[in-house]
């Protein structure tokens, strides 16, 4: 494979064979240091649930690393998708930064991150974000948004929070509350990349890479990479 510029002027995909993570950490920065968008590590998730029906939201991506063979999003283990990871592990993502006209498509299989590392990125969050996390029972209906803020201060109540500091935006006050047994990471053990760049004309470049991934304790195996082009 050459950097060369292809014929329509568009840089080459180049990506080092042994570790096609590296162009994805490499384009997630591209697209957060150019501010193309709020949320440059929104990743679309897809599941499957017990009866095969698929069903996509959004997630955040969390401590992207090459070094890795997965990618991490927090979440609520009681959840819609919660339960479809349950029943099926297999999960697909989907990156688009429109303005970079780039794209990247992942599968793989999910595990749950161990406790440890979630408890450290619980430990993190702002107290808000974890008072919000025990409070609401992601995905189940409610009667109204009202429920949702008693809730909040009920939850609040228990851990000692005062009402007034729950309601004001008051930034001094400090507390870390510990991370609910129903919320924490998983891990997408990734089996499948495909990147995706836009050309001119829609000469789009493609290219794809694909490994085996077996499961072993609380891991999987990973083989060699192997890479194709497909057409646009
Ligand atoms: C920009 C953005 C970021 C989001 N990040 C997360 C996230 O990291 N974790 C999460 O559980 N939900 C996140 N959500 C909400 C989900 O898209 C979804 O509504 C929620 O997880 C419930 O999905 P489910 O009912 O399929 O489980 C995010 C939504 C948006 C629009």
């Amino acid at each position: 494979m050459s950097k060369n510029k292809s014929l329509n002027n568009n840089k080459q995909l180049f990506i080092e064979p042994d570790n096609p993570l590296k162009l994805v950490e490499e384009w997630l920065k591209e697209a957060t240091d150019g501010k193309v968008q709020r949320h440059p590590n929104a990743m679309s998730l897809s599941t499957l649930n017990i009866k095969n029906k698929v069903s996509s939201r959004i997630v955040l991506i969390k401590n992207l690393s090459s070094k890795f063979d997965y990618i991490t999003f927090y979440t609520n283990y009681l959840s819609k998708k919660a339960e479809d990871l349950n029943s099926n592990n297999s999960a697909a993502g989907l990156f688009h930064w429109d303005k970079l006209g780039k794209q990247i498509r992942i599968e793989g299989c999910v595990m749950r991150s161990p406790e440890e590392e979630s408890d450290n990125y619980f430990a993190k969050r702002p107290w808000r974000s974890q008072l919000n996390a025990w409070a609401s029972m992601q995905s189940q209906p409610i009667s109204s948004q009202d429920y949702l803020e008693k809730e909040r201060i009920k939850k609040a109540k228990t851990f000692g929070i005062p009402e007034k500091e729950l309601l004001s935006k008051n930034t001094d006050y400090d507390i870390s509350l510990p991370r609910p047994s129903y919320w924490g990471g998983y891990r997408l053990w990734i089996d499948m990349i495909e990147f995706w760049q836009e050309g001119k004309d829609r000469y789009h470049q493609r290219l794809k890479f694909k490994r085996k991934i077996e499961p072993k304790g609380e891991i999987f195996t990973c083989s060699q990479w192997v890479s194709e082009y497909l057409q646009p």
